[in-house]
C-alpha cells in the first residue's frame, strides 16, 4: 500500500519545469509535503523568484495533486532559492549566487540602462540584487540610481550603497569628482583586483556587472577577474552591430562565460525592428527580448530613477521584466546543467 503523500509526489512528477526539462519532483521542487484529511500542502520551490513561468507551474502543479482521489484542496506556497552558479575559487566578498554581466560590443547601445533596470525588475520579484559598476571609462550607475553618497568603509572592507533596495557599488565612487578615469593595463587589473576583493556584497541572489563598452584589454580583464555565471549582449536593432555583437560573444567565449542571451534596445520606428532577433538566430544563442526606444527610459535615468521603479506598469517597465525572467530562466538552466539532480 502506497501513502497518500507518496501517491501525490507521484502525481506531481507529470509537471515538467520547461527550461529545465525535468520534472519538479526529480527536480526537488517539492518541499514539507503534508496530508490530511483531503488537504495537500506543499511548497513548491524555484530555481529563482523571477521565473517566467511561476503561475503555469503553481496550477499544474495543483491540477496534478487533485489528480490524487482522495485530494480535494491544494495548499501551495511559491517560494525560491536561487542556486550558487559561480566558477570556484571566486574572490567575491559576502554570499554572492549568480552574477550576471550586461555587455555589448560597442558604447551607447543601452547597457547601463538595462543593467540598472534588469537590476531593479529582479529586485521586484523579490530576489536580492546587487549592481556593479565596472565601467571604468564612464562609471553612470550611481546617476541612473539617483545616488550621491559614497560608500562606507571599516576595515580593509567596503560597503555597498543601497538604493531602491538595490545594493551599488561602482568605480565611481573611488574617483573625486571629475577626474578622468585614468587607469592602463596592469595598475587597471591590480586595483580592479583590490576592489572587487574587498567589497562585502552580503547575500545576494543576483549581481548584475555593468561593463565598460568594447572588447578591448579592459573588459577582457575584467570578466577574467568577475566570476561570471554569464553574459547578456545588448544591441541595437541595426544589421551594423552585428559585427559588434559577434565580438562580444568572441570574448565571452574567451574567459569561457556563457552566453544568456542577446537585447535588442532602442527597438522602434528611428533604429527599426527585428535586428537582435537576426543576431540571436545566426550566433544560436536566446533572444531575450526588445525594448523600445522611448523618452522615459532617458528621463528616467538622467534623474536618478529607472523606469522599472518609476512607473513600473507602463509597456516598457513590463518588457524590462519580462527580459529579467527570461534571463534568470538562462542562468537557472546554467546553473543547473552544473549541479548533480536529485534523485527521490
Ligand atoms: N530604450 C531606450 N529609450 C530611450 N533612451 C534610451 C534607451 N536605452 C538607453 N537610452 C539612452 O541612451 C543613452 C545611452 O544609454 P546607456 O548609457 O545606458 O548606454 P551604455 O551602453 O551604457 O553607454 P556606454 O557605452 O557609454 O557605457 C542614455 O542617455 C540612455 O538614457
Ligand atoms: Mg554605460
Amino acid at each position: 500500500m502506497t501513502t497518500t503523500k507518496e501517491r501525490i509526489l507521484e502525481a506531481l512528477k507529470a509537471v515538467q519545469d520547461p527550461d529545465l526539462h525535468q520534472d519538479i519532483v526529480s527536480l526537488g521542487f517539492i518541499k514539507n509535503l503534508a496530508y490530511c484529511d483531503g488537504l495537500a500542502k506543499f511548497e513548491l520551490e524555484l530555481t529563482t523568484p523571477a521565473c517566467p513561468v511561476k503561475d503555469l507551474l503553481k496550477e499544474q502543479a495543483r491540477q496534478a495533486a487533485l489528480t490524487v482521489e482522495e485530494v480535494e484542496t491544494v495548499n501551495i506556497e511559491m517560494t525560491a532559492q536561487v542556486r550558487h552558479a559561480l566558477p570556484t575559487g571566486n574572490q567575491l566578498g559576502g554570499d554572492v549566487r549568480q552574477v550576471i554581466a550586461v555587455t555589448s560590443g560597442k558604447g551607447g547601445v543601452g547597457k547601463s540602462t538595462c543593467a540598472v533596470n534588469l537590476a531593479a525588475a529582479l529586485a521586484s520579484t523579490g530576489a536580492k540584487v546587487g549592481i556593479l559598476d565596472a565601467d571604468v571609462y564612464g562609471p553612470n550607475v550611481p546617476v541612473m540610481m539617483g545616488i550621491d553618497r559614497k560608500p562606507e568603509g571599516r576595515g580593509k572592507k567596503i560597503f555597498p550603497v543601497a538604493a531602491y533596495g538595490i545594493k551599488t557599488m561602482s568605480v565611481g565612487y573611488l574617483i573625486e569628482d571629475g577626474q578622468p578615469v585614468m587607469w592602463r593595463g596592469p595598475m587597471l587589473h591590480r586595483a580592479l583586483e583590490q576592489f572587487l576583493h574587498d567589497v562585502e556584497w552580503g547575500e545576494l541572489d543576483y549581481l548584475i556587472v555593468d561593463m565598460p563598452p568594447g572588447t578591448g584589454d579592459a573588459q577582457l580583464s575584467l570578466s577574467q577577474l568577475v566570476p561570471l555565471t554569464g553574459m547578456v549582449v545588448v544591441t541595437m536593432p541595426q544589421e551594423v552591430s552585428q559585427t559588434d555583437v559577434r565580438r562580444a560573444i568572441g570574448m565571452a567565449q574567451q574567459v569561457k562565460a556563457p552566453v544568456l542571451g542577446v537585447i535588442e534596445n532602442m527597438s522602434g520606428e528611428i533604429f527599426g525592428e527585428g535586428g537582435g532577433e537576426t543576431i540571436a538566430k545566426t550566433f544560436d544563442i536566446p533572444f531575450l527580448g526588445r525594448i523600445p526606444l522611448d523618452s522615459a527610459v532617458r528621463v528616467g535615468g538622467d534623474g536618478g530613477k529607472p523606469i522599472v521603479i518609476e512607473d513600473p506598469s507602463s509597456p516598457v517597465a513590463q518588457a524590462f521584466l519580462e527580459i529579467a525572467q527570461a534571463v534568470a530562466a538562462q542562468a537557472s538552466t546554467k546553473a543547473q546543467a552544473s549541479l548533480p539532480v536529485l534523485e527521490v
